[in-house]
């Protein structure tokens, strides 16, 4: 399986998001990793997901209060395709710890997929109403 590279197609360019997603990029070819080893141990497996689910839910938790102190519009749209993945990654946990070898190529293709389509439909969609806001934040501060 290919592993995930990011590049600057996928930048939001805004504050520490594009650092956040080369993180998980890591993760998911970390679960690559693991996936493509014959015999799958299921506690490593575990143990990468609970990893990527801390830091989605840490990621998660910034950006949600990032767009809600700047009263983004489509602030709930958002948490809505947040709280989506982080269902779905409790749900391959929880298959995976029944068996290790319920864990297929077509989930990781699911967890890559629903980043790259986050990024491009919901993330980007917020950068350039966050930069004119810290824009304007910005120019005022320096007004006083
Ligand atoms: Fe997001």
């Amino acid at each position: 399986m290919e592993k995930m590279k990011w590049d600057a197609r996928h930048s939001v360019n805004v504050f520490d998001m594009d650092e956040n997603y080369q993180r998980l990029f890591k993760y998911i070819n970390r679960i690559i990793d693991v996936q493509s080893k014959k015999k799958k141990d299921s506690n490593e497996l575990i143990d990468v997901l609970v990893e990527l689910m801390e830091f989605v839910k840490f990621h998660f938790k910034n950006e949600e209060a990032f767009l809600a102190k700047y009263k983004y519009p489509e602030t709930e749209d958002h948490v809505k395709d947040h709280r989506q993945f982080s269902k779905k990654i409790q749900t391959f946990r929880r298959w995976i710890s029944e068996d290790p070898n319920n864990f297929t190529e077509d989930m990781i293709l699911y967890l890559e997929g629903w980043i790259i389509n986050h990024i491009h439909e919901y993330d980007m969609k917020y950068g350039p109403y966050m930069r004119l806001n810290l824009y304007l934040q910005n120019f005022n501060r320096k007004k006083r």
